[in-house]
């Protein structure tokens, strides 16, 4: 049978508790949190689609249904915003993802991990279909046209390798993160490089390498039944890249995709306020602002 390489589908999880933004995150789901004047979702969800995805799957949890209803029709609002001639903010609030997307969510009831998120997903995805996960944390500002999730689809439909986003990072940060280790340690020109194993937030003396996963994946079908494999590891959870390492040890072919972008982790304060400010510094307005307010 002929191998699907068509990537249609996005898991997108959502069911993380934000403990590491508490108290802001109290009532509010964290990747509702705005940067500038979008919620953080809704950054990950226009990147997904602008990549050529169709079908969206949240994860999520009871308690969230605000990030459901971000993307609902909210009939009041638009009414009232209509009577009263906001033509522009109607805009920013109808629609605010394409007619032809779906989106649907399903719910994780227990918080076991993220290789168990993924797995409440596995029934929307087909059989034998590949498919993406965004994970909606990692903000990714692109330095060029061509984002890194589009270059991730375009090599797998080549290459129909698996591909999972990386970048390098310090020593003293891989404990904060899951991390790859590579046949080869250097990328030169090339933009992708073979995996031979993955360890889930290791101290820096046992980290295989400095290339963390950013939390963008295109991945094959098999994923679901290694995950099913998998036991709870690191934190007591099902870690999706212990599931991603029982596929490597048994020959299947996982690409390290090297990110062109800069990418901000919004789980973390300082990764939330710095993408606030890398956003901020391309408005020109809030630039000038920016300027008054540091010259006081
Ligand atoms: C998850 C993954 C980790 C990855 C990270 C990216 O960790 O388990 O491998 O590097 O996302 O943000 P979490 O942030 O959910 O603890």
């Amino acid at each position: 049978m002929k191998k699907i390489r068509q990537i249609k589908k996005a898991i997108i999880p959502v069911a993380g508790l934000g403990t590491r933004m508490l108290p802001a995150t109290k009532a509010i789901p964290k990747e509702l949190l705005p940067i500038l004047d979008k919620p953080l979702i809704q950054y990950v969800v226009e990147e997904a689609i602008s990549a050529g995805i169709k079908e969206i799957i949240l994860v999520t949890r009871s308690g969230k249904e605000a990030i459901e209803n971000h993307f609902d029709v909210n009939f009041e609002l638009e009414y009232l915003l209509e009577r009263k001639g906001k033509k522009k903010i109607l805009k920013s609030i109808k629609n605010v993802i394409p007619k032809d997307i779906k989106i649907s969510s399903v719910k994780q009831d227990r918080a076991l991990g993220l290789g168990h998120a993924i797995l409440c997903a596995s029934h929307l995805i087909d059989k034998g279909e590949p498919f993406a996960i965004l994970l909606p944390d990692e903000f990714v500002l692109n330095n060029d046209s061509k984002n890194d999730f589009l270059r991730m689809i375009n090599c797998f439909k080549k290459e129909g390798k698996g591909q999972i986003l990386v970048e390098k990072i310090k020593n003293n940060e891989t404990s904060k993160y899951g991390i790859v280790n590579l046949d080869n340690k250097k990328f030169g020109k090339k933009e992708n490089l073979k995996i031979t194993g993955f360890v889930e937030k290791p101290l820096a003396k046992s980290a295989p390498s400095n290339y963390r996963i950013i939390g963008r994946y295109i991945l094959p079908h098999e994923v679901f039944n290694y995950i099913n494999k998998t036991s709870s590891g690191k934190d007591g959870e099902i870690q999706l890249t212990d599931a991603l390492n029982h596929i490597v040890e048994e020959q299947t072919n996982l690409e390290a995709f090297l990110s062109k972008s800069d990418i901000y982790d919004c789980g973390t304060k300082k990764g939330f306020i710095g993408a606030n400010i890398a956003l901020a510094l391309s408005d020109k307005e809030i630039l000038k602002y920016i300027k008054e307010i540091l010259r006081r």
